[in-house]
């Protein structure tokens, strides 16, 4: 898709050459400025009783007497902010992306202010409304005709919107990645599919790229990471991506993405209703890989590490058994009291395996507990550190972005549950408060690093309007990744 700027001319939204022209109205006023085609379309249907220019709204209208484009689409914004702006695009693309149209115009009518995130939410609501999961589904509905799409906009506001187009591509190649790895089954999507296409990211967008190998993680002593993989017959990889886009001498930013390519729940086994979902496990996983996409395509000076500790948690007369005492790379034993608790005990040889990096700050990103999806719900991902500047870092790109996150405690006292007689910590504790407990198991492991935990059980996925990833949280990683490169 091509996406660029487009001053609307003398001939105004009506004379536009576009084969469709979606108008965007920040506010029922607005409709006030639009020139005479155009607004007599918009009052003859708001006389019929078929529009009102509230939030949400929506009209199609074809061949409008006096307009060049073929197709117009109105819809009203709940308000001018980028928010705005996105679901008004992502309400009218819907409208518009099943029809004939090549070439989309989308003119943003009464907005205050428009600025790079305009830009960016119009490229993010386009590739988040086309998407389509084809993989293993050859016969999935037909692809949009839609080719390109120019935003209208006055010549003061032209180059700000440029720069939020250009970071919006390169947010949606990364999302778009993370998404459909997060649909690929667990057959198609395994360690070493993962491991395959971080190899293919790094030779395509120059990045540099290592593959551990069990024997290789053996002699490191991930003995933690390990025991989640011996119940599967497919090889663990822990994968190690590095994007050096800063200094030489510049400390890392590194992220950690939990990669379980299936989460059957081992030993202690999942119920039957929805594990199909599991595959998605490796969610975090995926954002590390797109979040990097990102950050290469827009040749950011930063550097950024990727780990990702990938294999299946499975059963077998191999697998790990409730009451198994592991040794972590850290040394510290644990006590495997729920074999389903697996993300904390790959994540947690991975947040070991950081320290090498002497990183600036260390985020990782796991689909790692149904109880942040029931204290948060699906909109905001659970963000966990004692580090309050980096929490506020991590937030506020998740405001800027619209990949909304939210702060959860990591207070002492939680740590008491996770005791045991039989090990330096237990792998679960009480059912209460399972989100932080399992960010207090993983803090345990952190070195002497600033760290962040993201808990995207809930953002990653979702049923609606249609089942599948989200490519979430790419776009909160990224605008960190960038608030950080010189
Ligand atoms: N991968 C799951 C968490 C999960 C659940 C992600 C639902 C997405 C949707 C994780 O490995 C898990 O099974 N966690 C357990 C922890 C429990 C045993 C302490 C859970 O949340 O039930
Ligand atoms: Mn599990
Ligand atoms: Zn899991």
């Amino acid at each position: 898709m091509d996406f660029k700027t487009q001053s609307a001319g003398a001939a105004g939204l009506s004379g536009l050459a576009a084969d469709a022209l979606l108008v965007v109205l920040a506010s029922a006023e607005a409709a006030g400025s639009l020139d005479k085609p155009l607004a007599d379309e918009l009052a003859r249907a708001i006389k019929d009783g078929d529009f009102t220019c509230k939030g949400g709204q929506s009209l199609y209208a074809h061949r409008v007497a006096g307009v060049k484009a073929a197709r117009v689409a109105f819809v009203c914004a709940a308000d001018g902010s980028a928010k705005g702006f996105r679901k008004a695009v992502a309400a009218g693309l819907n409208l518009l992306k099943a029809g004939g149209a090549r070439a989309l115009a989308v003119a943003p009518v009464g907005f205050a202010t428009l600025d790079a995130s305009h830009g960016e939410a119009l490229v993010t609501a386009v590739a988040d409304g086309l998407y389509v999961y084809r993989e293993t589904k050859p016969s999935a509905a037909a692809p949009s005709r839609l080719r390109s799409v120019s935003l209208v906009c006055e010549k003061a506001d032209t180059a700000v919107l440029a720069t939020g187009l250009q970071i919006g591509q390169a947010l949606v190649t990364g999302t778009t990645l993370a998404r459909e790895w997060a649909n690929r089954p667990g057959n198609h999507c395994t360690p070493t599919h993962l491991a395959q296409q971080a190899r293919k990211l790094a030779k395509d967008h120059g990045l540099k790229v290592e593959v551990l190998e069990r024997k290789d993680c053996e002699k490191l002593g991930m003995g933690s990471f390990l025991s989640v993989s011996q119940g599967s017959d497919e090889p663990p990889k822990f994968i190690v991506l590095r994007w050096m886009g800063g200094a030489r001498t510049e400390a890392p930013v590194v992220l950690v993405g939990k990669g379980i390519t299936f989460d059957s729940g081992g030993i202690s086994i999942k119920p039957a209703a929805e594990m199909d979902e599991m595959k998605y496990d490796m969610g975090g996983a995926a954002s590390v890989l797109g979040t990097l996409r990102a950050v290469a395509e827009l040749k950011a000076k930063v550097n950024v590490i990727g780990i990702i500790p990938s294999c299946e948690n499975m059963l077998s007369g191999r697998a790990i058994k409730p009451g198994d005492v592991v040794t972590s790379m850290s040394g510290q034993t644990i006590e495997i009291l729920n074999t389903d608790a697996e993300g904390r005990l790959i994540l947690c040889d991975a947040l070991t395996y950081a320290e090498r990096f002497k990183p600036a700050v260390v985020v990782d990103i796991a689909t790692l507990t149904g109880a942040c999806m029931i204290a948060l719900g699906q909109h905001r991902s659970g963000l966990f550190s004692a580090d309050d500047a980096l929490a506020a870092e991590l937030l506020a790109a998740g405001e800027k972005s619209q990949d909304l996150a939210w702060r959860m405690p990591l207070d002492d006292e939680y740590e008491d549950s996770l005791k045991t007689n039989f090990a330096d910590v237990a792998n679960v504790g009480s059912r209460y408060g399972g989100a932080i407990l399992a960010a207090m198991f993983l803090k345990r492991f952190t070195g002497a690093y600033r760290w962040a935990h993201l808990d995207v059980a809930g953002t990653a996925w979702t049923k609606s309007p249609t089942k599948g990833g989200t490519g979430r949280p790419v776009p909160l990683l990224t605008h960190f990744v960038l608030s950080r490169a010189k």
